[in-house]
């Protein structure tokens, strides 16, 4: 596959993604229409949907059909958009754009986008219990999903970088930062995706090594973007973490730095790729996608 043909990929997965998100929410009986409204308001308000795309991608790499991943995928994209309307609000980073429209709480109000977060990760868990896949394989992954998007992943994450605003911290305590707070629910992407498609231990670990720089890599690039970034194709304002005081990749080595960081990051994307075999596929087109994004 050519990056040509991977862009053409991204775009008919996204498609694919959108259209059964919206598929499970009409499945829902959600009796507040503003409940309702708040949620939908941000899962289609555009937005990448990279963790889903690469759930999906890890199943179709293997050759496997991703009929029963499809849910999960979709499960994971609403559990990211919970973890944006949150790192929005006024308490967290106080962000008036988001995927190119206000964020929740400036449309629907702060008690409103809290909830709409709270039952978009609820949903997230339920979508995977009902997911069409051995009762093993949802256990397995509702276990894991709680552990990388919980108080030992992504929600740990986001607490260590809010107490690391204002003061600067070590690369290494940064890299902890980011390892839990973006890469966590990557590399559940790329783990549940393995799962789905009957990888052993030893696959596992490297799927999983594989994921974990390319989770790293993913906020060193968003740490890049939000300096140099353009904010319309980004959707988002830039300048925030400055502003805030953030420790991020670019504080603390620079910019020829923070690219240089990214580019090693993903060697070690591509070295465990390669111990998997697979240099040909849909993960290694993500490798160079995450180098180049833009937005
Ligand atoms: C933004 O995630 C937040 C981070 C974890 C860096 P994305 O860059 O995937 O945002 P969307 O989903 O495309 O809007
Ligand atoms: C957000 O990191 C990570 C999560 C939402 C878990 P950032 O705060 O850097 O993301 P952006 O830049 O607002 O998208
Ligand atoms: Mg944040
Ligand atoms: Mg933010
Ligand atoms: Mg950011």
């Amino acid at each position: 596959m050519n990056a040509h043909q991977f862009q053409a990929y991204l775009k008919e997965k996204k498609l694919l993604v959108e259209e059964h998100m919206q598929i499970l929410m009409n499945q829902m009986e959600i009796p507040p229409s503003s409940l309702r409204s708040a949620m939908e308001y941000s899962l289609f308000a555009g937005g990448k949907r990279i963790r889903p795309i690469l759930l999906l991608a890890t199943v179709e790499d293997t050759g496997m059909e991703i009929a029963g991943a499809l849910d999960a995928a979709c499960a994971l994209e609403f559990l990211h958009t919970y973890s944006l309307i949150h790192d929005d609000l006024p308490a967290m980073d106080d962000d008036e754009y988001r995927r190119g429209k206000l964020t929740n709480h400036m449309v629907f109000g702060e008690a409103l986008a809290i909830l709409a977060g709270d039952a978009l990760l609820t949903e997230a868990f339920g979508i995977t219990a009902k997911a069409d896949l051995t009762p093993e394989t949802k256990v397995a992954l509702l276990a894991e999903l709680a552990i990388r998007s919980g108080s030992r992943g992504m929600v740990a994450g986001q607490v260590l970088d809010l107490e690391a605003e204002e003061h600067s911290i070590s690369l290494e305590e940064l890299e902890l930062v980011h390892r839990h707070k973006t890469g966590d629910l990557i590399t559940f992407a790329v783990w549940s995706g393995a799962v789905i498609a009957g990888s052993n231990k030893e696959e596992l670990l490297h799927y999983t090594q594989y994921a974990e720089s390319l989770g790293l890599a993913f906020q060193i690039q968003d740490d890049i973007l939000d300096v140099i970034g353009d904010e319309a194709k980004l959707g988002k304002k830039t300048g925030g973490d400055e502003k805030l005081q953030k420790s991020t990749y670019v504080s603390l080595l620079g910019l020829n730095g923070a690219h240089q960081k990214l580019h090693e990051t993903l060697e070690q994307a591509r070295y465990a790729l390669r111990q998997l075999g697979k240099e040909d596929g849909l993960l290694w087109q993500f490798i160079d996608y995450m180098e180049k994004r833009d937005s």
